[in-house]
């Protein structure tokens, strides 16, 4: 059995438990707690497949089956997979805080079924697909077929995901500079912070936010946060809210 080692977390409890705005940036860490793979850590997505040939919008228009077999997997293994004990207590401060938001760069889906519901997803979502000319959208799900891909409007539809190269949705980040701009408590989690625009929400922020980084390695972010807890997202977390 895994022994869990308390994490010690000083004055961190009280100021959620006091914070008039709360305001959360996630990436791909909290996810590896569930067994997804992150983008650039040992066995990461980016280390043994090319960004260029499956996320932008010039590796889809050359080959856009390789791209949608790509997805199909990885929305397969979102599927096969259960939001963690990190999610789930995101979901709890959500429930006891006045003002939450949280801004994911997962595409996973995984903090709207762990009950989280004030989420901003940045880099889109792969439960959704989107047309490629038109404002379409659709569930991209078990009644969508990878292998008929046009769209009617002579289209194709491609994953709701942003692409290396492509604007994040704008109405998105807007909400996630406002919510962080409003915050005076900040929780970065399970990033390396290094794409941008997402983590600059972790930095262009006003002065009164405490900013308070989770993860078990330095970041890019490392120096510019008032605390680093050098732990998993799932030893911090469920500690916040028991
Ligand atoms: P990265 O792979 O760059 O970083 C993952 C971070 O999670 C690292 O800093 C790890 O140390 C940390 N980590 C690993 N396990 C953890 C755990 N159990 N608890 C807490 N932290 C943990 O992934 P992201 O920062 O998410 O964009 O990458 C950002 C973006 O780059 C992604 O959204 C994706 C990618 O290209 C798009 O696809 C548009």
């Amino acid at each position: 059995m895994a022994v869990q080692q308390a994490v010690e977390l000083g004055d961190l409890a009280e100021r959620l438990e006091t914070a008039r705005s709360i305001f959360v940036l996630t990436g791909s860490g909290i996810s590896a707690e569930s067994g997804l793979p992150t983008f650039r850590g040992i066995g990461g997505l980016w280390r043994t497949h090319r960004v260029e040939e499956l996320a932008s919008p010039a590796g889809f228009e050359r080959d856009p089956q390789l791209v949608w077999t790509w997805y199909n997997e990885r929305r397969r293994a979102h599927l096969g997979v259960e939001p963690s004990a990190a999610h789930v207590a995101l979901a709890r401060i959500e429930q006891r805080a006045a003002d939450f938001t949280l801004a994911t760069q997962n595409v996973d889906s995984l903090h709207l079924r762990a009950g989280s519901r004030n989420v901003l997803e940045l880099h889109g979502k792969l439960r959704e697909a989107k047309c490629t000319r038109c404002d379409a959208r659709r569930p991209f799900d078990a009644t969508f077929d990878p292998d008929a891909i046009d769209h009617d409007c002579g289209g194709m539809w491609r994953p709701d995901i942003v692409w290396f190269g492509e604007a994040l949705p704008r109405d998105v980040l807007e909400a996630a500079f406002a919510a962080a701009s409003r915050a005076d408590l900040m929780l970065v989690i399970g990033t390396s912070g290094i794409v941008q625009p997402a983590a600059s929400l972790a930095t262009k922020r006003n002065t009164r936010a405490y900013v308070v980084e989770i993860n078990p390695e330095e970041t890019a972010l490392t120096e510019q946060v008032d605390r680093s807890i050098r732990a998993r997202a799932s030893d911090v977390l469920p500690q916040l809210v028991a």
